[in-house]
């Protein structure tokens, strides 16, 4: 791995600081013991959220204090260290990243650091329809949507919010501006949204968007994973495959991807399957975490992470936090026990964490 050699700005209280990590030590790589080297990094921007769905959060939660998240300036700069070791990926989550105000001024920043060329975005969508167009014009192309059911009544339930609407507007908005591509997010449960599915699929055929189904992860708050909720995807795909042929290689999974991508015989697009409990892709996980409140994840289940936003606040070099990142990527477990009896659940929700 070469030397990466990258400058970046940052606003600090409103000063701007310039930083260079380039000439003054050896920048190794996020590599864990492995063989993997960290290259994704999945920034939480808030644990809030304006809906709560079952598979992930419980009705009451007991939210981060205002002063323990991160400011832009803090994730920037964070993201800068990061991308001096070798991270060229961002993907902002949450809990629903456009409950932060002014995210598009985030994306700008984030864009400005040299080396870092791919900033994406995961959101509910709900309130995306009067942002879409300033996130397009600082620079965002890629958009990730949540959206289980286009029913008003299951998405209430799912949801425990009213607002379906909302995010139809988004997702028209987003297509409008020329985000592309534009890809959903589902989370089918048995019994409950799985006569979604096919729905969604003609939906997001018929607008161009990429529809995914995601295998429910026990990262929820409510802890009702378990089998009975539980749908594997090849079960889906051999669904959905009845009523819109499709076609694909069955190890089709590109490297470093979270989906499987399938392309319907017909043309019109394609789909994706992430089956992260029954084909794990851990063997080939370049990802890296960093909570709302500036704790680093080396894993989505870890139980241990690193506090970034302290030492940070106290005053720490950047070739400090740079060497709090590696250690921890360094102790990356080989991957998730999901399916194995020594499976522990880490302390918080896939809100917490970032989705
Ligand atoms: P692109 O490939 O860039 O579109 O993004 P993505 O699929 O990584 O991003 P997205 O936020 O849409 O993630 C989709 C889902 O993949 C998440 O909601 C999780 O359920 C799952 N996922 C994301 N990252 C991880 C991970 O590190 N491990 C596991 N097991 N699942 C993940
Ligand atoms: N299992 C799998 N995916 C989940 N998400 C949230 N909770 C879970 C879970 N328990 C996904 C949602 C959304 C993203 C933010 O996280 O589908 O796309
Ligand atoms: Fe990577 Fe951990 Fe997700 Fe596996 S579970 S893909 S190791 S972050």
């Amino acid at each position: 791995m070469t030397k990466s050699t990258v400058c970046y700005n940052s606003l600090v209280n409103g000063r701007s600081n310039f930083f260079d990590l380039q000439d003054n030590q050896d920048m190794a790589p996020l590599a864990d013991r492995h063989n993997r080297i960290a290259t994704n990094l999945r920034v939480s921007v808030t644990d809030v959220c304006n809906l709560r769905c079952l598979y992930c959060m419980t009705e009451k939660m007991d939210f981060v204090e205002r002063s323990e998240i991160m400011t832009f300036d803090e994730i920037v700069r964070l993201v800068g260290i990061s991308v001096s070791l070798g991270v060229n990926k961002v993907r902002l989550t949450g809990g629903e990243p456009l409950v932060r105000k002014n995210l598009p001024e985030l994306v700008e920043n984030l864009f400005a650091i040299r080396g870092l060329t791919d900033v994406s975005l995961t959101t509910n969508g709900i309130g995306l329809a009067s942002q879409a167009q300033k996130f397009y014009d600082v620079g965002l192309r890629r958009i990730n949507i949540s959206l289980d059911s286009l029913s008003e009544v299951k998405f209430a339930q799912i949801t425990r919010r009213n607002l379906l609407g909302q995010v139809l507007d988004g997702l028209e908005e987003a297509r409008q501006v020329g985000f592309d591509p534009i890809k959903i997010n589902a989370v089918p449960m048995r019994g409950f949204t799985e006569d979604e599915v096919l729905d969604l699929v003609e939906f997001a055929r018929n607008n161009g968007y990429e529809m995914r189904f995601i295998e429910f992860m026990p990262l929820d708050a409510d802890n009702i994973w378990g089998q009975e909720m539980f749908i594997p995807n090849t079960e889906l795909k051999d669904r959905i495959g009845q009523a819109f042929p499709l076609q694909g290689e069955e190890d089709g999974r590109r490297l470093h991807a979270t989906a499987k991508d399938y392309w319907f015989r017909d043309g019109k697009g394609k789909i994706g399957f992430i089956s992260s409990v029954t084909e794990p892709f851990c063997h080939d996980c370049n990802r890296v975490r960093l909570t709302a409140d500036g704790k680093f994840r080396n894993c989505l289940f870890a139980l241990e992470e690193t506090d970034l936003l302290t030492p940070l606040r106290h005053g720490a070099t950047d070739l400090h936090l740079a060497d709090l990142m590696r250690q921890s990527v360094a102790d990356k477990a080989e991957g998730h026990l999901i399916n194995s009896q020594n499976y522990i659940k880490p302390k918080r929700n896939m809100s917490m964490i970032g989705g």
